[in-house]
């Protein structure tokens, strides 16, 4: 039987406000949208919903807001088993929400407004250190503080822990203060901001992660939507395909691909058979509606993947 991996996850908790649409409005106008989804996101949260639903033991590290959604959050942690002794209530501030726009083609655009996850500190880490230093691997991303985020990939360096990190939203960054992680996963368009190279294809995305590696990360993995990705270390890049869904909404799937990731490294599984099923698992939450909740679990998806993963 496989490792149970036991995945932390330092980082966001957001709820998504999802409004389908096939227009925008202009300044001043008001137009009528199609439909309307309410749902628990946030990178980090979505990622630790992932790596559980796959089978992993998750804790999170979060900041919830003082109003309807931070209670609202820390139940559905617990709900799905994922232990929150470590997300906390902030007084006088709004949870994390995100405003989701998606097209009929299923192509998001979200705007984050990180309210409680602005406060995750470096101190947070520290108070959580004794659970922390028992996980297998930390994942992180840039919805909460950078410096935090710095912080705790020194803190997964010093203490032999794997590290992810997820550079979403993108923002410029000091590369050298991440160097120390094992994988950094950025989609093109992040890829994109941090190098400053675009990324239209797999061979712009070859470019871009040669120039992450010379600038000294080790293992870095560009996720292509429905290109699959870009596996790259030192000793050569492997193009990793995607597999063939419907997709009627992609917000997560980025989220979905490293929780699961996370989730079958852990357990053992060579990396590029742990890219290949992360495609899966990524595609797969792109064939319904939402983030979290578009998410397979463990069965359903080894149903998927013994009918398609073949090969
Ligand atoms: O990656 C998708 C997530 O980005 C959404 O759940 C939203 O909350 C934003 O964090």
């Amino acid at each position: 039987m496989a490792k149970r991996p036991r995945i932390a996850v330092v980082g966001s908790a957001n709820i998504d406000l999802t409004t389908f649409t096939a227009q925008f409005p202009k300044p001043g106008e008001t137009i009528f949208g199609q439909k309307f989804d309410l749902g628990f996101g946030g990178k980090g949260a979505n990622q630790a919903v992932a790596a559980k639903l796959c089978g992993a033991e998750v804790f999170m590290v979060a900041r919830v807001g003082s109003d309807l959604f931070g209670p609202a959050t820390i139940k559905n942690f617990q709900n799905l088993g994922i232990d929150a002794s470590h997300v906390r209530q902030v007084e006088g501030v709004s949870s994390g929400v995100a405003p989701i726009f998606v097209d009929p083609s299923g192509q998001n655009r979200i705007l984050v407004v990180k309210g409680a996850n602005d406060t995750l500190k470096a101190a947070d880490v520290d108070e959580a250190a004794d659970d922390l230093k028992r996980a297998d691997c930390i994942v992180l991303q840039f919805e909460i503080p950078l410096e935090t985020v710095y912080y705790t990939v020194h803190f997964a360096r010093k203490n032999g822990i794997r590290c992810i990190l997820n550079p979403a939203p993108a923002q410029l960054i000091d590369v050298k203060a991440i160097s120390d992680l094992d994988y950094f996963v950025p989609n093109e368009s992040e890829a994109e901001t941090i190098t400053g190279m675009p990324v239209r294809n797999v061979e712009d995305a070859k470019k871009c992660a040669e120039k992450l590696l010379s600038s000294g990360i080790g293992r870095v993995i560009i996720t292509l939507g429905a290109n699959g990705s870009l596996l790259a270390g030192r000793e050569g890049m492997e193009h990793v395909p995607a597999f063939n869904v419907k997709a009627v909404d992609s917000t997560g799937a980025g989220d979905a691909f490293i929780g699961s990731f996370a989730t079958f490294l852990g357990e053992g599984l060579p990396e590029r058979d742990a890219v290949r099923r992360a495609n899966l698992y990524a595609g797969l939450s792109t064939t319904s509606v939402g983030t979290q909740k578009s998410f397979y679990d463990r069965s359903r998806f080894d149903g998927e993947w013994a009918a398609k993963g073949r090969g």
